[in-house]
């Protein structure tokens, strides 16, 4: 199967890492098609891309963040592009400096979690029948680390990334013998684009590339790619 016939969903696509991924697997050829909540950011994904592979974007203004939203959203993706072969998702938020555990709120806990782990399972519960007996299909996480994040003011920011770690650890045990290829991209670095990059930052168009290739290559799973520099992202 060429990368032309293969359908990725980019869950997150629409955000900093996502976009990064989206760019890079339609420059390989692949369609994509990207959920977002906001048509403004979709808008935004448009102008982004390379401009001879707009037409093989699919934007869908939805939420995978819930039961109910995201059968819909699945709904209306198989409606427009009829299959999908490969799944990769980045669901989440960039950074959170919300304070010490003891200025926040419950309410903030749940926030972290909802963005971080609930939209994860969710999106997951719904989407991985779509690929998981298959073995040229695949499902792509790309998490945080939780180690390097635990300074002054970001305690709710390692609760959210380590149980999506922990979440991401259970898929594969519990399914050690799923057909697609099922691997995660844990990134233990800030991630930005060229204008904000910062130092020690990745450029979301490197760590684009590397996550368009190891979809296009399909060659391991159960495996966890652990980027800290950018040599991680060039191995
Ligand atoms: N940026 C970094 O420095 C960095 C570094 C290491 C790891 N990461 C990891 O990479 C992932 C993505 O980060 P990012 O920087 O790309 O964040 P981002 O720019 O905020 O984008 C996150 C995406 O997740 C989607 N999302 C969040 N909550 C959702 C919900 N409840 N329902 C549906 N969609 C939801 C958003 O969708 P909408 O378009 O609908 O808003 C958005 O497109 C996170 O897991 C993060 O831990 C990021």
């Amino acid at each position: 199967m060429s990368n032309s016939d293969r359908l990725v969903l980019a869950l997150g696509g629409a955000g900093t890492v996502g976009s990064g991924i989206v760019k890079a697997l339609l420059d390989k050829g692949f369609k994509v098609a990207v959920i977002s909540r906001d048509s403004s950011r979709l808008e935004r994904l448009r102008t982004f891309v390379s401009p001879d592979t707009k037409e093989n974007l699919t934007t869908i203004v939805g939420s995978v963040g819930s039961e109910v939203g995201a059968e819909q959203a699945k709904a209306a993706l198989l409606d427009t592009v009829g299959k999908v072969t490969d799944i990769v998702s980045s669901l989440g938020f960039s950074w959170w400096q919300g304070g010490p555990p003891h200025s926040q709120t419950l309410k903030d806990l749940h926030w972290v979690m909802d963005t971080l782990l609930f939209s994860t399972f969710v999106s997951w519960k719904a989407f991985f029948p779509l690929v998981k007996d298959d073995s040229d299909r695949t499902y792509t996480f790309v998490t945080g680390g939780a180690e390097k994040l635990l300074m002054p003011g970001t305690g709710f920011l390692t609760v959210g990334a380590a149980s999506t770690l922990s979440f991401c650890q259970i898929l594969r045990e519990e399914y050690p013998e799923t057909a697609c290829k099922l691997n995660q991209v844990k990134i233990d670095a800030g991630v930005a684009s060229p204008e904000r990059m910062a130092p020690g930052f990745l450029n979301h168009l490197e760590l684009g590339e590397f996550v368009a290739r190891l979809v296009e290559k399909r060659n391991c799973s159960h495996t966890v790619f652990n980027v800290r520099t950018t040599e991680d992202l060039r191995a």
